[in-house]
């Protein structure tokens, strides 16, 4: 029998096949792409284990049978059951680092990376940095680009998901950094003992009503990861009670809150949140100083 993909031979007829099937509006890009091209290049070339730059040498390349039906299948599950691109390949890519990723963890996107990137300047200045906290971690991305950019950081990576300390304990061994990342499993503080120089977090924060009008895509991931109740507020509220335990005296303390930000400004008017602004899109970041904390901590 028959079927209108037997004639795809090339990575040129794969990637326009894969086009062709992207242009579905009902799909939705927002897993590390955002458009259609960029979509089909990222799962047509990763699933050959081809790289993404530089690759145009390959477009006449053949596929072999194996690889064909890998790559039909993958692009099927993508348009059908609309599974996040960055789970069909296992990895996603983060501050230009690839992470394996998986169902057990949301696919890394914050907008942290780029801060880091920028090495959280202006606002670190020239304090030293000892050691990191990434609260909620999901996969380890954002602690982990962190121990790449503090070399001399030792740096914790924790979740009160024993199945994101998995991926976590994983992506530390990828990226060959045991001697300095470790990964705990805590509810936020709980667990967690000594104070650090920086905190970094991307945890829960979609509100109820987001919740119930995400596109199918986000129902692959764990909702642990997404939401924080009705006003998406739950889990910050408790990080910035408790934050200033965990702070060394000048320490810093970074939390993306997404849409929730105005909720916040709302329920904290006499906290002196600084809002970050992103080249690379994102928002509701906010930074606050151990020394904000502790002030306001006090006034209470
Ligand atoms: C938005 S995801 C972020 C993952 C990762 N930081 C990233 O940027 O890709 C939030 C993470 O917080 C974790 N989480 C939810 N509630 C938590 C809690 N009470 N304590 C610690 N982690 C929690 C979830 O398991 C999930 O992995």
């Amino acid at each position: 029998m028959t079927s209108p993909t037997d004639d795809l031979q090339t990575v040129r007829d794969y990637l326009r096949y894969a086009c062709t099937r992207f242009a579905d509006p009902s799909l939705y890009f927002g897993h590390g792409t955002d458009n259609v091209w960029d979509e089909a290049v990222q799962l047509v070339m990763r699933s050959l284990q081809l790289p993404l730059e530089n690759n145009t040498v390959f477009l006449d390349a053949r596929l072999t049978r194996e690889e064909r039906s890998l790559v039909l299948a993958r692009i099927e599950r993508r348009v059908s059951d609309r599974v996040p691109l960055a789970y069909l390949l296992g990895e996603a890519w983060f501050m230009g680092m690839p992470f394996r990723v998986d169902e057990r963890v949301l696919v890394p996107r914050s907008p942290l990376g780029e801060l880091l990137e920028n090495e959280l300047q202006p606002w670190l200045g020239d304090r030293p940095v000892q050691r990191i906290l990434d609260l909620c971690t999901g996969s380890g991305c954002i602690g982990i680009g962190a121990a790449h950019v503090f070399q001399d950081a030792t740096v914790e990576l924790s979740d009160i998901s024993g199945e994101a300390i998995a991926v976590a304990n994983d992506n530390i061994r990828m990226h060959e950094l045991s001697d300095r990342v470790s990964a705990i499993q805590s509810d936020l503080f709980a667990s967690l003992e000594g104070r650090y120089d920086v905190i970094l977090s991307n945890p829960p924060y979609v509100d109820a009503e987001d919740m119930a009008d995400m596109p199918d895509e986000y129902r692959h991931e764990p909702a642990l990861g997404l939401a924080a109740g009705k006003d998406g507020l739950e889990i910050a509220h408790r990080i910035l009670a408790d934050a200033a335990d965990y702070l060394t005296d000048d320490g810093l303390l970074i939390v993306e809150v997404g849409n929730s930000q105005a909720a916040l400004e709302e329920a904290y008017p006499e906290l002196p949140f600084t809002w970050l602004a992103f080249s690379q899109g994102g928002e509701g970041v906010f930074l606050l100083f151990a020394q904000d904390l502790k002030n306001w901590r006090s006034g209470q």
